[in-house]
């Protein structure tokens, strides 16, 4: 029987792999564009490696960044790699999904100002060269405690214990939430961050808009109402002359069907058309960069974060963790052959072990992607990029292993970080959690 998770040994494994699945996923073994730099607006992102934006869990109660959380990005600033985009940091109070995430405010930015300059200093002390810091901004949404939804879909209403009834925010608090983000985008930049990312992905109160098509008034309906309020925001932004790069990170499609999904048809599946049609906006407001993901974590994980073990609360893995890893990059390269002008940061490439500086490379080689982000993969081996630059490879013994439990801290909004490869800090941690939620 097929197994159903990572097994190859070479390089020839898994190209025989593709072509039995009949995959179309560019492999390269010159490796050497991966340390090629990419101009993005003024400023220049170091090489072709990034880090994905992954939560720890580990805010102080004001929302500042705690000591694991210096922790994480100093070892992701020695690691290498060029790029550094910061986990979701809420933009108001209402939108943090819960206490221990990290939230941007007036009375903490210095804070955030400290965890830059070190995160940029460990990146020069240890290759040189500064890597370029992106923060991701976002809303919840119904993932908060608060419960805020712009949409009602009945089944991710079931599962975040949504009533039904409930009612959606209006379109006034989405105008006043608007500036709540110009207004966190000022203090990103006085944090010394270079860019901001205004969250757009995996379903939180943003990504839900772009899918509100049952909405009525200003936010919903039509594309162009769908859309609205990523645009006035980008706008509100640049109108303000903020002087910082804007970027989303977007998701291409929801897989939830049609009429409740973004970038998807009738049945869940993808369709492009919008999404297409959006980067193309983008770009045209001036985004220089986007970074492409897919699906929601609540609903489809196997789809966006391929996994050879589904953790304690999740399900098998319905198909081929390889078919999985494919339509991630078939779709990032769909959207950068979009907008080939723009900085596109693709992901999915954890569950590829030490073939995925190979695919990373094939990818930016064959124009699929400018950029290749590494999530879970991050928190397992942060000096990734230091290896492939430097042996040529990545350790088989370093990599991430797609066993899902940094996920199920994150779901449980413990502590979260990698418990097999970071073992000392995080092993400890999943012990307690899974005493403590025994039989849960
Ligand atoms: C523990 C954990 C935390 C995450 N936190 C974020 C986040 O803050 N923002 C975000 O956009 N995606 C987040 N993600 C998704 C990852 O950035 C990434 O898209 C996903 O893990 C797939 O990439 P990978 O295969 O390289 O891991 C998180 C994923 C995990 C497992």
């Amino acid at each position: 029987m097929q197994q159903m998770r990572f097994y190859y040994k070479t390089l020839q494994d898994f190209t025989a792999d593709l072509e039995k699945f009949d995959l179309d996923v560019p492999v390269d073994t010159d490796l050497s564009v991966l340390q090629t730099p990419v101009l993005v607006g003024t400023k220049t992102i170091p090489n072709r490696l990034s880090i994905q934006p992954m939560e720890g869990c580990d805010a102080l109660e004001d929302g500042s960044p705690g000591e694991l959380t210096f922790r994480r990005y100093e070892r992701f600033a020695r690691g290498g790699a060029g790029l550094i985009w910061f986990e979701a940091t809420a933009a108001s109070a209402a939108g943090r999904g819960k206490p221990s995430q990290l939230y941007l405010h007036d009375d903490n930015v210095d804070n955030f100002a400290r965890l830059v300059e070190q995160t940029r200093q460990a990146g020069v002390e240890n290759t040189g060269k500064a890597p370029y810091l992106v923060l991701q901004l976002t809303h919840a949404g119904r993932y908060g405690d608060g419960k805020i939804i712009a949409v009602h879909e009945p089944e991710l209403d079931r599962r975040a214990g949504v009533d039904p009834q409930k009612p959606v925010i209006t379109d006034d608090e989405l105008r006043n939430l608007e500036d709540d983000f110009v207004k966190a985008t000022r203090l990103a930049l006085a944090a010394g961050f270079d860019a901001v990312d205004i969250k757009a992905c995996h379903r939180y109160l943003i990504s839900e808009l772009l899918g509100a098509h049952n909405r009525p008034g200003e936010y919903g309906g039509s594309y162009e109402n769908r859309t609205r309020w990523l645009k006035n925001v980008i706008t509100k932004i640049k109108d303000a002359k903020i002087d910082i790069e804007i970027t989303t990170r977007l998701n291409a499609y929801d897989a939830i069907p049609h009429p409740y999904g973004w970038g998807s048809d009738s049945e869940g599946g993808i369709d492009l058309a919008e999404p297409k049609r959006l980067v193309q906006e983008l770009v045209d407001l001036g985004l220089n960069m986007i970074n492409i993901t897919i699906a929601t974590p609540y609903l489809t994980p196997h789809l966006s974060r391929p996994y050879d073990q589904p953790g304690r609360n999740g399900y098998p893995q319905p198909e081929h963790p390889l078919i999985g890893v494919a339509r991630i990059m078939n779709v990032v390269k769909e959207i950068q052959k979009t907008v080939p002008g723009c900085t596109i940061v693709g992901t999915g490439f954890s569950w590829l072990r030490q073939i995925a500086p190979y695919v990373a490379a094939g990818m930016v080689n064959e124009g699929c992607a400018s950029i290749c982000g590494f999530g879970r993969g991050g928190f397992a081996y942060p000096d990734f990029a230091k290896d492939i630059f430097t042996t040529g490879e990545m350790s088989p013994k370093k990599v991430c292993i797609s066993c899902s439990k940094c996920s199920e801290l994150k779901g449980a909004a413990w502590l979260t970080g990698c418990v097999v490869r970071d073992s000392e800090v995080y092993a400890p941690i999943y012990q307690r959690f899974l005493k403590e939620t025994a039989g849960r």
